[in-house]
């Protein structure tokens, strides 16, 4: 299964806030790509961009698959979730007063996931087992870390292509900031999930992608084509490494 997802020229925005502007990024099948970028510089935009959230005003989004390529602008969120373009949101988005479990089914409404139900649940249990244990616990009570390992559990009962994820380390204490990374970096090694990761924490970023991109104001300010040229950029030693 080949996938490749190409963003060329993408600009967005809120009425007459400007939040992109001439956005272009490509991830290729396999690859774990990071968007980095701090507060308010359009990462959640983007993201929101490819899942059909926000309507770009211009530029293209294609999602080839085997071959077939796709426009996204234009697709509703529901039928990008059913190419396997699943995200995980900022902020978890949970259902609180809902099971672990009744959280993770609800992730599972691709229809084509709908049928794989049962063993993409027993994937999110291998994967997370604290999750199983803590099946019937109310997901509202559940520790921030926690809350994050059911979002990507949730997502990940789509049996996502691409897992777009969104600043997973909000809001996480330090180490389960690195639990968190590192479990999203294990579903790339082990099963070679493509994944798209804002993300602001630069140092935990560099752990687990192989290149990435920086947003500035709306605009990529900085791609780079492995990890040694992210860490050795003027820009991004500025910007994270305070330097
Ligand atoms: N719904 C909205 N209405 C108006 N402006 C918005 C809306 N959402 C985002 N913006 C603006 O668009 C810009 C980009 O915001 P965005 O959420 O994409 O940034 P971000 O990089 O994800 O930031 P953060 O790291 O804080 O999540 C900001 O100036 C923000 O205020
Ligand atoms: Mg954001």
């Amino acid at each position: 299964m080949a996938l490749e997802l190409k963003v060329e020229g993408v600009s967005a925005g809120y009425g007459a806030v400007r939040a992109l502007e001439g956005v272009s990024i490509h991830v290729k099948q396999g690859e774990t790509v990071a968007l980095l970028g701090t507060n308010g510089n359009g990462k959640s935009t983007l993201m929101k961009c490819l899942t059909g959230l926000v309507r770009p005003s211009a530029g293209k989004i294609t999602l080839t698959l085997d071959g077939v390529s796709h426009d996204l602008i234009g697709k509703g969120p529901q039928e990008i979730v059913d190419m396997g373009v699943v995200m995980v949101a900022e902020g978890r988005r949970l259902f609180p007063k809902l099971t672990v479990e009744e959280n993770l089914q609800l992730g599972a409404y691709r229809p084509a996931a709908r049928m794989e139900r049962e063993k993409n649940l027993e994937f999110c249990y291998e994967t997370f087992p604290v999750l199983r244990e803590r099946r019937r616990q109310l997901a509202g009570s559940m520790s921030g870390g926690q809350q994050q390992m059911v979002a990507i559990a949730r997502a990940l009962m789509s049996a996502p292509k691409l897992l777009l994820v969104d600043e997973p380390s909000v809001g996480l204490s330090p180490l389960l900031v690195s639990q968190t990374i590192e479990k999203i970096g294990e579903l790339n090694r082990k099963f070679g999930l493509t994944v798209l990761m804002a993300e602001q924490n630069f140092h935990q970023t560099i752990k687990i992608a192989h290149r990435g991109y920086v947003l500035v104001h709306g605009e990529i300010a900085f791609e780079s084509k492995d990890i040694a040229e992210l860490e050795n950029n003027e820009m991004v030693k500025n910007l994270y490494l305070g330097a």
